[in-house]
């Protein structure tokens, strides 16, 4: 038994050899939250496999579904970056070695948290490993300071969901305060990727640095409501909620088809239709699975008719966050 710097015991007799962990995608902003809402899907996320070693230190074996974009140096990976630090925290550096395996089930820079579903995978294996050492909430400002490590920038709104699971709202970032918002149980999100390029930098340049009073009375009029829908399960006033006036206007300009794709999302009869993160994959939020799928569909064949490939997945809300496999 050891004690570190977070003054957590480590037990060495608990401390697993391997782990093989699922951590999901996530909707970041819920359609109206700009930075301050998101929620978590069953399907896609990324899968992290970690093999404790003999030698310490932090290495990567293999990154799989990446297209040979992500760094294998550990210092440069967002995932064994993230594991280093950790292990730093718990003075355990030169204690415990671990080969990661990175395996990526959704593209990179699609606008659904793909390096927070890795960076929420890795550290939740190590702390698996570790025998569950920290808690979530103790967790949670590591996979934070990893989202800055992978884009430059610490908003919680991917990997907040990520870990926790559900929906959460980030009610401050400094510090940070995190409340999970019940889920009702007929919500689903139908998502497609539309295979273009948009970096979320040059999504969040775009963004205008002020708004008009009355666009930021409409939008906190609309985060009110969906969270009281979310807590009502009103599916009518969750859709009566659910626009964006501030950010999908400017926004929308970088993902093709978007008003066509809105407009087959709602005919189909989605709650709301709109940009996931910072795109380019839109998401209709919709009432049961049959509609998600209805609406997919259908985007997806409006797509393709425009020469434009995608990918399409349809979830329900993720509850669980990370799990082992
Ligand atoms: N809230 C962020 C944005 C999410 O919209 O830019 C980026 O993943």
């Amino acid at each position: 038994m050891i004690q570190n710097k977070t003054h957590k015991k480590i037990d060495f007799d608990k401390i697993l050899d391997q782990v093989h962990v699922f951590a999901p995608a996530t909707v970041a902003n819920m359609i109206c939250g700009f930075d301050i809402l998101g929620f978590a899907v069953d399907s896609p996320g990324d899968e992290v496999k970690m093999y404790r070693t003999a030698e310490p230190g932090v290495r990567i074996r293999s990154i799989q579904g990446d297209e040979g974009r992500l760094p294998l140096d550990p210092d440069k990976n967002t995932v064994s970056a993230c594991v280093k630090m950790l292990l730093r925290e718990l003075d355990l550096q030169d204690d415990i070695g671990v080969e990661i395996e990175l395996i990526k089930h959704m593209p990179i820079g699609s606008g659904l948290g793909s390096s927070s579903a890795s960076t929420v995978a890795g550290l939740f294996a190590i702390n698996t490993l570790l025998g569950n050492t920290l808690t979530k909430d103790e967790l949670m400002p590591y996979c934070v300071e990893g989202e800055r490590l992978a884009c430059g920038h610490g908003h919680a709104d991917n990997v907040a969901p990520a870990l926790m699971g559900g929906i959460t709202l980030i009610r401050g970032q400094e510090p940070l305060d995190i409340v999970k918002l019940p889920v009702p149980q007929d919500l689903y999100a139908g998502i497609v990727f539309p295979q273009v390029d948009v970096p979320t930098r040059d999504a969040r340049q775009l963004i205008k640095g002020k708004v008009q009073l009355k666009d930021a009375v409409t939008q906190w009029g609309n985060i009110a409501g969906l969270i009281s829908g979310l807590f009502l399960s009103d599916y009518e006033l969750i859709s009566r909620s659910m626009h964006d006036v501030l950010i999908e206007p400017t926004r929308a300009i970088l993902i093709p088809q978007f008003y066509e794709m809105k407009r087959i999302a709602l005919e189909h009869g989605a709650l709301s239709f709109g940009i996931s993160g910072s795109g380019p994959s839109v998401v209709a939020i919709t009432k049961g699975k049959a509609v998600a799928k209805a609406a997919t569909e259908h985007i997806q064949q409006h797509l393709s008719a425009n020469g434009i490939d995608s990918l399409k997945f349809v979830s329900a809300v993720n509850i669980e966050g990370p799990k082992v496999l």
